[in-house]
């Protein structure tokens, strides 16, 4: 407020005494500024309307002699509000620099009647509006202006090429609009033009060849188009162009092989093409090249080689060809190397690693491209590689050991290449590594636990290899980790609890794994996401929904002989306790599920017919009749693969199996019955859900691990047949037929119960046996059971969700009525988790409807009756040996028959953690069978 009274009072004066001699026309013209402005943090203090001497002023220079101030700088005092008029009052200001402030307001066209005003630097504020026309237009002695970073709008003005002092001008990150003026190429004084960061569009006139002082030219991040001018060449004192993320087209112009001084060229983000030519060898001064994000074609030219200032090569996302050049071990400045996203072949370039003078190294980005090879084993020559990526080629062979020379090395990223062997230990040597990535390789072995001393370590990535072995409790050391990716490996043993001490952890993924035991509590683990655990179904605790079973340990008592007590047991026998663990009943949470539909195995027969050597094979039926059936009757040559016998052969799609001939269907396949050419009787099962099923590397990885597994007990996947539009599972061939018809179909011989105890029993081996390698069922019934000649179970059909990717519940929950009566309650429910213990659910009612022979849901006139509520009902009054099949005639053992009954009820129960696993079970029908051995009892 009294700055304001005495401003008022200075000017009122002015206005009288104009003629006063002594008044300094400075002191008022600055106080007048200053009165336009706010200073929050008081900068401007000295400057006092008192002090008849500005020149000690803060910010403000004099000439000694006349003692007028000649220079302002005001810069970064976050000084806000108008620039005043008072600056007009400045007649012998020189320099004007206002730059970081938070002024705001146009530009004053007036400033440039300050005759005498040489450099303007008004970067760095808020001021808005357009450059005034006038502002140039009497530009006596201006050589530097700069309006950079402001919100300037409009276009630039004319006046600009009449301004012929002018040597810098800047006016980069506003939004300016519009073309450059068509006389800019006049300014014959220019040396730097920055007009990089607007909304510039339209060609680059023609003419710049004119300015011979030109050192500096800025256009990036606006829309020019049109073709880079041609005469650019002309400008022989060009040090640096940036003409990137622009829209030019076109080649590079010959004449550019004249710009032997530029050390700087940035052509990134064009629509640059054609060949870079040889002449670019020429440019020795070069030290960065930026040729990224074009369309550049063919070779990289050798001659780059001749570049020894070269600092920095990009010509990442082209379309280069070829080999990288030898020549580039030459240039010895070279700090970063990009070349990703091309299209280059050949081997691992030798001198990335052979040339000592490539130690300066510190970015080598290979990745996306073709090449092919080993990466060199003494990569670690590479000592001050900062980040290094060689993702996406077809790298092979191991890591190499000296990968732990790279001390200095923060990225590493050798991803989704087809490297093998197991992490090397010298690993935990590269002790700057923030990120490693690994994952979509073949690596094999541990983690070596000495990864504990990459401390830094913020991203670890080692999913999809074939990583074995327990989690080191040593990551939990890793404090930095962020995020962590271990999903698709063969991982085994339990989490470290530590891993919950891992505070800054975002991501942490170990599904689809066979971990086992409990997940860490607290911290990251609370939230971790239900897919970051999936596919482990031995893990328990709270997300997974499933109770870890030493938490709530409750024995249950399973009497072989009801009537008997444990005092009638003989002490001289070992007595063997069955402890059925129960855990205490948990909340059910979400999962998803599949059934696989019906196997049905028909008599249709179709045998491969192959020629002698490599000429492809054709499936045609019995007749020899081809027939042409398949979906989209393609002439395309699949993929056959049986695991055993002769190695990959190509089956014809086009005569596949007859639409006619289908006897059986169910929800996901259908089967037929083949006979090999080799005589071999094989079941195929034909999907029918080849939309749903995963990418042809997934399924084949699937299928081939179902293929591994072989029990007496399973029905053998003898091989596969894939096209994107068909797949085939080939089955071993079981004889008599589905345990399904045995139990169910009139005219069939009754099941003696010496054979129904076998098929109980053979079932739950098969199951254990499948449990045991970390695989569920999801799909038991009896017409998945099969019987061979000699009468014992072969469980089918096992596995088949993992053909599946994510699964779609409105799908899929069509298919499980066919399952109905095996389903476990808690596939009823969509928040449900799904654990083996479903599996054990389906097999108690199986045991159940072996033993009854009834069907688990019978329909009865005006009523349905549950199996499993029937028996149980039956044993509460003390009547179950009514429930046993009829057809059996009292020929059976009861001491036998009632234990397995209550066994089958037990695997029934609603609730997922009172049912036995399937281990216990077999060790239950093996007691129940030999009562001999001991006076077990089922306690
Ligand atoms: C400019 O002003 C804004 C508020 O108007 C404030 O947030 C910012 O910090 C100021 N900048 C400077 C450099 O003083
Ligand atoms: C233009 O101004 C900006 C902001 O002050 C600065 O970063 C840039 O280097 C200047 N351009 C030139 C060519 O000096
Ligand atoms: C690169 O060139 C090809 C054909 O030569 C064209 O299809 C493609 O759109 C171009 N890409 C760019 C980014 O200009
Ligand atoms: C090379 O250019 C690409 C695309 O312009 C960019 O993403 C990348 O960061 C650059 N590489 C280096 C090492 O600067
Ligand atoms: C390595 O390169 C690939 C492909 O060019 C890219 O996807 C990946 O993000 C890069 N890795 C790192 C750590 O930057
Ligand atoms: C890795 O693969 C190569 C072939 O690419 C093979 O010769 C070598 O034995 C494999 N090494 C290991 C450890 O599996």
């Amino acid at each position: 407020m009294v700055l304001k009274v005495l401003v008022f009072l200075a000017l009122v004066s002015v206005v009288v005494n104009s003629q006063q001699p002594n008044f300094n026309d400075d002191v008022l013209g600055l106080i007048f500024f200053k009165a336009g402005l706010k200073d929050p943090n008081a900068k401007l203090q000295s400057w006092s309307s008192d002090d008849n001497d500005p020149c000690n002023w803060m910010g403000v220079k004099c000439d000694p002699t006349t003692s007028r101030v000649t220079e302002l700088h005001l810069d970064g005092l976050s000084l806000s509000g108008h620039i005043g008029r008072g600056l007009l009052r400045l007649q012998f200001l020189q320099v004007l620099s206002l730059s970081k402030n938070n002024l705001t307001g146009t530009i004053n066209s007036e400033l440039s009647h300050i005759g005498s005003l040489r450099v303007i630097d008004l970067s760095g504020n808020s001021l808005s509006g357009s450059v005034p026309d006038e502002f140039f237009a009497q530009c006596a002695s201006l050589k530097s202006a700069s309006f950079a970073m402001n919100s300037l709008t409009g276009q630039l003005p004319g006046s600009l090429s009449s301004c012929s002092t002018l040597v810098e001008a800047n006016f980069s990150f506003n939004r300016i609009s519009g073309q450059l003026p068509s006389g800019i190429w006049s300014l014959r004084s220019l040396q730097s033009l920055d007009v990089s960061g607007n909304l510039m569009e339209g060609e680059i006139p023609e003419g710049i060849g004119n300015l011979y002082d030109l050192r500096l030219i800025d256009f990036r991040d606006n829309r020019f188009s049109g073709r880079i001018p041609g005469d650019i060449g002309s400008c022989s004192h060009l040090k640096s162009v940036d003409f990137s993320d622009n829209y030019l087209y076109g080649a590079l112009p010959d004449s550019m092989r004249s710009l032997g001084s530029c050390s700087s060229i940035s052509l990134r983000g064009n629509s640059l093409r054609g060949q870079v030519p040889d002449w670019i060898g020429e440019l020795t001064s070069l030290e960065n090249l930026d040729l990224s994000a074009n369309n550049f074609s063919g070779g990289i030219p050798f001659s780059l080689g001749k570049l020894q200032l070269l600092r920095e090569l990009n010509l990442s996302m082209n379309q280069f060809t070829g080999a990288l050049p030898e020549s580039l071990a030459n240039c010895y400045s070279l700090l970063a190397i990009d070349v990703s996203h091309n299209l280059l072949t050949g081997n691992v370039p030798s001198w990335i690693s052979g040339n000592k003078l490539m130690g300066s190294l510190q970015v080598l980005d290979l990745s996306s491209n073709d090449l092919y090879g080993e990466i060199p084993s003494n990569i670690g020559v590479l000592s001050s590689l900062v980040f290094f990526n060689m993702s996406r080629n077809h790298l092979f062979g191991s890591i190499p050991d000296s990968i732990g020379e790279l001390k200095t090395t923060q990225v590493i990223d050798l991803s989704c290449n087809m490297l093998n062997g197991s992490i090397p230990s010298e690993i935990g040597a590269a002790v700057s590594l923030k990120e490693l990535r690994l994952q979509r390789n073949f690596l094999s072995g541990k983690i070596p636990t000495q990864i504990v001393n990459c401390s830094s370590l913020i991203d670890l990535n080692l999913s999809q290899n074939n990583l074995s072995g327990s989690i080191p409790p040593a990551i939990s050391n890793l404090s930095n980790l962020e995020y962590v990716d271990l999903s698709m490996n063969g991982f085994t043993g339990s989490l470290p609890k530590e891993l919950a001490n891992l505070s800054q952890l975002m991501f942490f993924n170990i599904s689809h794994n066979h971990l086992r035991g409990e997940l860490p509590l607290g911290g990251f683990f609370n939230t971790i996401p239900t897919s970051s655990v999936a596919g482990n179904p031995w893990l328990c605790g709270s997300v997974v929904n499933r109770s870890c079973p030493a938490v709530h340990n409750k024995p249950i008592v399973l009497n072989p002989n009801s009537s008997d007590s444990i005092s009638g047991s003989s002490p001289n026998h070992q007595r063997k306790k069955i402890v059925l663990s129960i855990s205490a009943l948990i909340a059910i949470g979400a999962a998803a599920f599949i059934v696989i539909g019906v196997v049905a195995i028909t008599v249709l027969n179709i045998h491969v017919r192959s020629s002698m050597s490599r000429s492809p094979v054709a499936l045609t039926l019995f007749g020899g009749e081809e027939f042409s059936c398949s979906p989209n009757n393609d002439l395309d040559y699949g993929k056959l693969v049986m695991f055993s016998g002769d190695a990959d052969f190509a089956v014809g799609a086009h005569a596949l199996l007859n639409k006619d001939c289908e006897l059986g269907r169910g929800g996901f396949g259908v089967v037929y019955r083949t006979v090999l050419r080799d005589g071999r009787s094989v079941a195929i099962k034909k999907l029918t859900v080849s939309s749903l099923i995963k990418s042809q590397d997934e399924f084949e990885r699937e299928v081939k691990k179902l293929g591994k597994f072989r029990h007496p007990n399973l029905v053998a996947l003898a091989g596969y047949y894939w096209t994107p539009s068909l797949q085939l599972l080939i089955y071993e061939f079981v004889s008599s037929g589905s345990l399904f018809k045995h139990l169910h179909e009139p005219g069939r011989s009754c099941l003696s119960w010496r054979q129904r105890f076998n098929v109980i029993l053979g079932m739950a081996k098969g199951l254990a046996y499948l449990h045991r390698m970390n695989l569920m069922h999801y799909n038991l019934k009896s017409t998945n059971v099969l019987l061979d000649c000699s009468g014992e179970a072969k469980v089918g059909d096992f596995g088949l969700a993992r053909l599946l990717p994510m699964l779609d519940r409105g799908v899929l929950s069509s298919k499980i009525q066919s399952a109905l009566g095996y389903m476990a309650p808690e596939f009823a429910c969509k928040t449900v988790k799904i654990t083996e213990k479903s599996d054990v659910y389906g097999y108690g009612v199986l045991v159940l409807e072996v033993i009854t022979g009834k069907k688990p849901v019978e329909y009865m006139e005006d009523d349905v009756v549950v199996l499993c509520d029937m028996v149980r009902g039956a044993l509460e009054v003390g009547r179950v040996e009514e429930c046993i099949d009829g057809r059996l005639r009292s020929n059976f053992p009861a001491e036998e028959a009632i234990p397995v009954i209550k066994l089958g009820l037990i695997c029934a129960s609603q609730v997922p953690s009172n049912r036995p696993d399937m281990e216990e079970v077999v060790n239950i029908l093996e007691l129940i069978q030999c009562p001999s051995e001991g006076q077990e009892e089922l306690e």
